[in-house]
């Protein structure tokens, strides 16, 4: 047992001595096609000369700066990835605008010269947004519709990445699903493999004498891409009571009910926890629970409730479960709570609006779409203490 432990010390120590310090890659989590993209790869050669700093994505190498070697850097040709060379040096580099194969993983490997020859590798990934071009339009309208006709039109979105979710309105009011459907949009083979892609959705909503009664009919779609801000969870676990396992963040979930909890007399009966998350009124979240690190599924119930107060909203989930003999025999039990928080970005369609003449509707008019709407957030999310993430816009 003391021979491992002296075994351990001495490789912390070797390893030690060869890492760099404070080594952080800093990248943007997500970006937005288009736009520049700024990576930033920062360390503590304390004293020690470079030797080289390399730049990889997935793998394939795009940037070297090596001042022993030349004074410029050397670039390297990678698909979605043009170093704006003015703007990069050894402790960043710049790609002058992004697309969708910008997407990917980003790794800065730093190297010092002999004789101490340390290095460090560190990794972060990128995801890449594509906004639409335009907001979704309305196809297949008539002028005119009588009493009895089916209004029988579909919403088409701009191709983006992630594809959107499309919802109707007729008269302010979100369409029931039952008139509802989706819909095939014929696909671009040049953007459909990398996530690049556009949706419909039909509407299908006969005229009745309650729309003649109302005097008018407004229809507009909106489609809404979801931008992922950041992820958290909450964990209890059981050792030897059913614990939390880390501190709550205030900023992200937390798990209630049946803490504290010694499982061994909760064998067969049910047992119920909430997972409790507030986000600002403009984002939204996505709770998801698992149970031994499997997704909530058979024999647990997962009910979902939003509360909204003031400027804030309280997303709670709740699970219930039968406390298997398997739990219980093995020991082994670990329930997870994790919520991804994101951005509504809307697009919206020109709004469309009939009104009645005895029997029949007609065009009245039709308005100009929307511009998109995002809501102002700045974020930071730190991952692995490492590898710092940036996500914002404005
Ligand atoms: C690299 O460029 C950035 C931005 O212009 C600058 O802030 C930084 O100090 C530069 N680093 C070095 C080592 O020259
Ligand atoms: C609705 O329109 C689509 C094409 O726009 C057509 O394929 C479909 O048959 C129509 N349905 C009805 C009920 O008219
Ligand atoms: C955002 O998070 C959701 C929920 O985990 C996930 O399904 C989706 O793929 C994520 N989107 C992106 C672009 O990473
Ligand atoms: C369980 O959590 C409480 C605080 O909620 C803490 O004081 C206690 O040490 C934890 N017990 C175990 C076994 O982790
Ligand atoms: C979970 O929340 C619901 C209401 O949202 C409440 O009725 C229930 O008692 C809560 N359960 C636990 C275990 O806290
Ligand atoms: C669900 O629970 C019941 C007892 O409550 C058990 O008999 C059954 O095997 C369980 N089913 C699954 C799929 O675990």
């Amino acid at each position: 047992m003391f021979l491992r432990q002296l075994l351990i010390c001495i490789l912390l120590l070797i390893s030690g001595a060869r890492s760099i310090r404070d080594a952080a890659l800093q990248v943007p989590g997500a970006i937005i096609a288009g736009n520049p993209l700024i990576m930033w790869c920062r360390f503590d050669l304390e004293g020690e000369a470079l030797y080289c700093v390399k730049w990889y994505k997935d793998n394939s190498e795009f940037y070297r700066y090596c001042p022993w070697s030349s004074p410029t850097p050397t670039t390297y040709n990678v698909a979605g990835v043009e170093v704006d060379i003015v703007h990069s040096n050894e402790s960043m580099v710049t790609l002058v605008r992004s697309d969708v194969r910008t997407e990917g993983t980003y790794s800065c490997e730093v190297s010092t010269e002999g004789p101490a020859y340390k290095t460090v590798l560190l990794e972060s990934d990128v995801v890449t947004y594509v906004m639409p071009s335009g907001g979704p339009v309305i196809d297949g309208l008539r002028k005119r519709y009588d009493l009895g006709d089916t209004i029988n039109v579909t919403c088409r979105s701009a191709p983006s990445k992630p594809p959107p979710r499309l919802k109707w309105y007729v008269n302010s009011k979100r369409a029931p699903s039952k008139l509802t459907g989706k819909t095939q949009v014929s696909s671009n083979p040049m953007t459909d493999g990398m996530g690049v892609q556009a949706v419909g959705l039909n509407l299908k909503m006969p005229i009745t004498s309650e729309d003649l009664r109302n005097k008018i009919i407004k229809l507009q779609c909106v489609s809404t891409i979801y931008k992922n801000l950041s992820e958290k969870y909450d964990e209890i676990m059981y050792h030897p009571y059913l614990n939390r396992t880390l501190l709550p963040d205030p900023e992200g979930p937390r798990i209630n009910g049946e803490e504290l909890l010694n499982i061994y007399d909760k064998a067969r009966t049910s047992v119920e926890w909430n997972c409790t998350t507030k986000v600002h009124d403009a984002n939204e979240a996505y709770l998801e629970w698992t149970v031994n690190d499997e997704e909530a599924t058979r024999n647990m119930t997962v009910h979902l409730s939003i509360a909204r107060t003031g400027r804030q909203k309280t997303y709670t989930s709740r699970l219930r479960m039968t406390l298997e003999e398997k739990f219980v025999t093995s020991m082994r039990l670990k329930v997870r709570c994790t919520v991804v928080y994101s951005q509504p970005i809307q697009f919206v369609s020109e709004e469309t609006i009939f009104t009645a003449a005895s029997t029949s509707f007609h065009i009245m008019k039709i308005s100009e779409a929307s511009r998109m709407t995002i809501a102002p957030t700045f974020l930071t999310v730190v991952i692995i203490g490492l590898v710092v993430s940036h996500i914002g816009n404005h």
